[in-house]
């Protein structure tokens, strides 16, 4: 995982750097480490009480923003609870109002126990900007494992925030600018589970001849 690290957050230590493209010469391992890190990242539910530093949280949302966008405009905003008391007081509102959803076994938060959320907003004026706000999640998720910190996509929590007036306030403190919406919502802490990979469709690639 460190070396991962290493090679994946160096845009992150402060200016971003230009670097050539990796040749199939000299760098053999950094694709071997870039699939490596993709194949083994799994959506985590379970976290240990271990809090993500702001400094490790920066590098993750550089490397965020770095993901390609249309037309450079970078079409998202960016707003990051990790305060676990807050990220709960929210889980408590929403399930105050749908009771059974603190029934599911191992149940802590509405963010699939996340201790920490990133919440993501897109600017609704911009027809590209679902896809950027998509791949700057992709970016956020893969620089967070690179780092031991699972993550979960989140489309769930914010729709429930959504559809809860009593959570009205809390998107409200999130402060998304004038025509951006919460779109979705990222989990993050240090894993407690080793979830298995799921299995994927290898026949929805086709090649077109
Ligand atoms: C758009 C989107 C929405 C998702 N919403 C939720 C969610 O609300 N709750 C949850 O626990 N997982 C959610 N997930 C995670 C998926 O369930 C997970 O990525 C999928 O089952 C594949 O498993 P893997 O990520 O471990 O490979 C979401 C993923 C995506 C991409």
């Amino acid at each position: 995982m460190f070396v991962v690290a290493m090679m994946l957050t160096s845009c992150t230590s402060g200016q971003n750097k230009t670097l050539a493209a990796p040749d199939d010469q000299g760098e053999t391992n950094l694709s071997e480490t870039v699939t490596e890190l993709i194949m083994s990242r799994r959506s985590i539910r379970q976290y240990k009480d271990q809090a993500i530093s702001r400094d490790t949280l920066d590098q993750i949302l550089k490397c965020g923003i770095n993901a390609p966008n249309g037309m450079n405009r970078q079409s998202w905003e960016i707003r990051v609870i990790d305060n676990p008391a807050l990220v709960q007081e929210i889980s408590d509102v929403v399930v105050a109002q749908n009771p059974k959803m603190g029934e599911r076994p191992n149940f802590k938060n509405i963010f699939s126990n996340a201790p920490c959320v990133i919440f993501i907003g897109w600017d609704s004026r911009y027809d590209m900007s679902q896809i950027d706000c998509g791949l700057l999640g992709e970016n956020i998720i893969l620089s967070a494992w690179s780092m031991g910190i699972g993550t979960c996509c989140l489309g769930g929590a914010p729709r429930m925030m959504k559809d809860t007036p009593a959570a009205a306030p809390y998107i409200e403190r999130l402060g998304f600018s004038e025509g951006f919406e919460l779109l979705y919502a990222i989990g993050l802490g240090y894993p407690d589970e080793t979830p298995d990979a799921k299995p994927r469709d290898e026949s929805k690639i086709k090649y077109v001849e």
